[in-house]
């Protein structure tokens, strides 16, 4: 392995930081190979979620968030570094661990850390933690995107080589994106939300029906028992672009709900259900056929699906229905690694560490990919 930054190294050991939103997590991770088929170890992947404190106001409030982010990252690390300092081959008693753990920070080669997009306050409580860290053990450190880690997210559990070209689609709370990708790490933008994500639209319909924050989840829960009964619109699904709009689609939720108010009862519950499965069914369709037609328009192999939506095992089962159908591979990541994590971020930062694609290391709220 040689250094510093730019040369060529087979094997690093990485540790990652995400505090873009309201998870904080860390990630130690053992990335091998070059662009064409990175490699990725997940040795520990830790999320600390934050959706109770943020449950009463209904969404994340950002400078709860940057609270609670401070209080947690030196416990996660202190977590990380127990657990691998234990698991480690030296040997010694437990008055040996302090040193075995800065032994684990010795042997780190990259620091990396989410610079954005994101909420800026919280964003920052990461990336000066990191920057830190990164200057006491004189470790580089480089910045990640947040959004090229869901795109990433799948090769933490993918082994084999990526037929290119592929369209990626990343389905968050803040982003709905297509991309025509030649390679892992040279695409163009086709398509994006002209107005509200897909996630965002999930968790203002949740609202809108009364359940509770973080609503994809809940959504989805709700729909499986429901049946789509209430045709709600399409936004753009015949427009003959990759755009998309779910702003309309969350706002006739509201609008069916003012002219049919929900029965009383048991009965509140069904037709809430319905609501969930239609909503769901008319989001999904429009972004499977927008996918689709990218794909076989730019003559793609592949279909990578990343972001939060993509725990939506509905959306994942009808995109990889209609992708084996066109013939088309589908990738998808693990359960684990479509919500935010700092695995990704790891891998995200690898790549760009050997692209020598460099993010300045400072909180970037709008960053874009
Ligand atoms: O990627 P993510 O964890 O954070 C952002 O980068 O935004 O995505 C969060 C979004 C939220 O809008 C959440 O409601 C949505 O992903 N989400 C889901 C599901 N799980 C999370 N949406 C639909 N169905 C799900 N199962
Ligand atoms: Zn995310």
């Amino acid at each position: 392995m040689r250094f510093p930054w730019g040369c060529y190294t087979t094997f690093m050991k990485i540790l990652a930081f995400e505090t873009s939103c309201d998870e904080t997590a860390l990630a130690l991770l053992e990335a091998t190979g070059g662009l064409k088929s990175p490699k990725f170890k997940v040795v520990e992947n830790l999320v600390s979620t934050q959706i109770n404190i943020h449950r009463p106001f209904g969404g994340v409030v950002p400078n709860l968030a940057k609270r609670e982010h401070l209080k947690n990252l030196p416990v996660l690390l202190k977590r990380i570094l127990n657990s691998s300092a234990k698991g480690g081959s030296a040997s010694g008693g437990k008055s040996y661990l302090p040193r075995r753990q800065a032994g684990i920070l010795n042997s780190i080669d990259l620091v990396a850390v989410t610079v954005g997009p994101g909420l800026e306050p919280a964003l920052w409580t990461g990336v000066v933690f990191a920057k830190e860290l990164a200057k006491k053990y004189k470790k580089p450190i480089i910045g990640g995107n947040h959004l090229e880690g869901h795109l990433y997210s799948f090769l933490l559990s993918h082994k084999k080589p990526i037929k290119f070209p592929a369209i990626g689609l990343i389905v968050s709370g803040g982003h709905t994106i297509l991309l025509n990708m030649e390679s892992l790490t040279s695409w163009k933008k086709i398509g994006e939300t002209r107005d509200d994500a897909v996630g965002e639209a999930f968790d203002k319909v949740a609202r809108i029906l009364g359940l509770p924050y973080p609503g994809g989840p809940e959504v989805e829960k709700l729909a499986k028992s429901g049946k789509v009964t209430i045709d709600f619109p399409r936004p753009m699904l015949t427009h003959k672009n990759y755009d998309f709009s779910f702003s309309g689609l969350k706002t006739s939720v509201l609008y069916f709900l003012r002219d049919n108010p929900l029965p009383t009862g048991r009965q509140a519950k069904a037709k809430k259900a319905d609501i969930a499965a239609s909503f769901q069914q008319a989001a999904i369709d429009v972004l499977v056929k927008k996918t689709i037609n990218a794909a076989q328009s730019f003559g793609a192999k592949t279909i990578i699906l990343g972001g939060g939506v993509a725990a939506n095992k509905a959306l994942r089962d009808a995109l990889k229905k209609e992708a084996k159908r066109v013939r088309k591979e589908f990738l998808v990541p693990k359960s684990e690694f479509n919500t935010d994590n700092a695995a990704m971020i790891a891998a995200a930062s690898y790549i760009n560490f050997l692209k020598k694609k460099k993010y300045k290391i400072t909180a970037q709220a709008n960053l874009n990919m």
